[in-house]
């Protein structure tokens, strides 16, 4: 059994993934990038810097590091746009429903999110004060898969690794669960997320009695 509970944001609990793509979108088509659909998945979980890298991959063009920090920084202007129409409806299946139930039991539950605008996106939810502790994206030096943002969301709720779980969509997220030596559960496809310890469909599928005392 485990005594708390740590969440990615972005395709776990908040459904932006696809605000993050048409933002990103928004920024080739600037730059007269076509970016395929199928780019979407590849961008999953990537942080900020490597999005751009992976989008800029696309053109022969060259940016400077501070053209760089431009475009990066128009892109979240897009982003901050898109998200100002979130609302509670836009909790992933199943969400609400594990937060209300980890709250009731006494649960404590911290968020890991490398996005900058996490806070934001959870006011949106009508969720942030349902966490104990969130990892500040900005503190973090090394990006997931690094386990840094995973073991300061643990040392954050005052619980050794190794009685978390943490729970994750994207392949990178995972492989940093595993090295901060928590249990992971990936919720996505098997196939992309083959590493985590447990794979559900949906958050609906987590069922908290099988983890946690009642
Ligand atoms: C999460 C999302 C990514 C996003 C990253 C940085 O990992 O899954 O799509 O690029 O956060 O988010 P930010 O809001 O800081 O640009
Ligand atoms: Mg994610």
């Amino acid at each position: 059994h485990f005594d708390a509970v740590i969440f990615d944001l972005d395709g776990v609990i908040a459904n932006t993934a696809k605000f993050h793509f048409l933002a990103w979108r928004q920024l080739a088509e600037e730059l007269g990038i076509h970016l395929p659909d199928e780019a979407e998945s590849r961008l999953k979980g990537l942080e900020r810097m490597a999005s751009l890298e992976l989008i800029l991959a696309e053109s022969d063009a060259h940016y400077s590091e501070t053209q760089k920090q431009l475009l990066a920084d128009k892109k979240n202007k897009h982003y901050c746009r898109l998200i100002e129409t979130l609302t509670p409806m836009d909790l992933l299946r199943g969400a609400g429903e594990l937060l209300e139930q980890l709250v009731i039991r006494d649960i404590p539950v911290a968020l890991a999110s490398a996005s900058k605008n996490a806070a934001a996106v959870i006011e949106r939810l009508g969720i942030a004060e349902r966490f104990t502790y969130i990892a500040d994206a900005n503190r973090v030096q090394n990006p997931k898969p690094d386990p840094e943002i995973f073991l300061m969301a643990a040392q954050g709720l005052n619980i050794a690794p190794a009685a978390c779980l943490a729970i994750e969509d994207a392949a990178a997220g995972v492989e940093s669960i595993n090295r901060a030596g928590m249990f992971s559960v990936g919720v996505g496809n098997q196939q992309e997320l083959g590493e985590a310890n447990k794979v559900i469909g949906s958050l609906n599928e987590f069922s908290v009695e099988d983890y946690f005392k009642s």
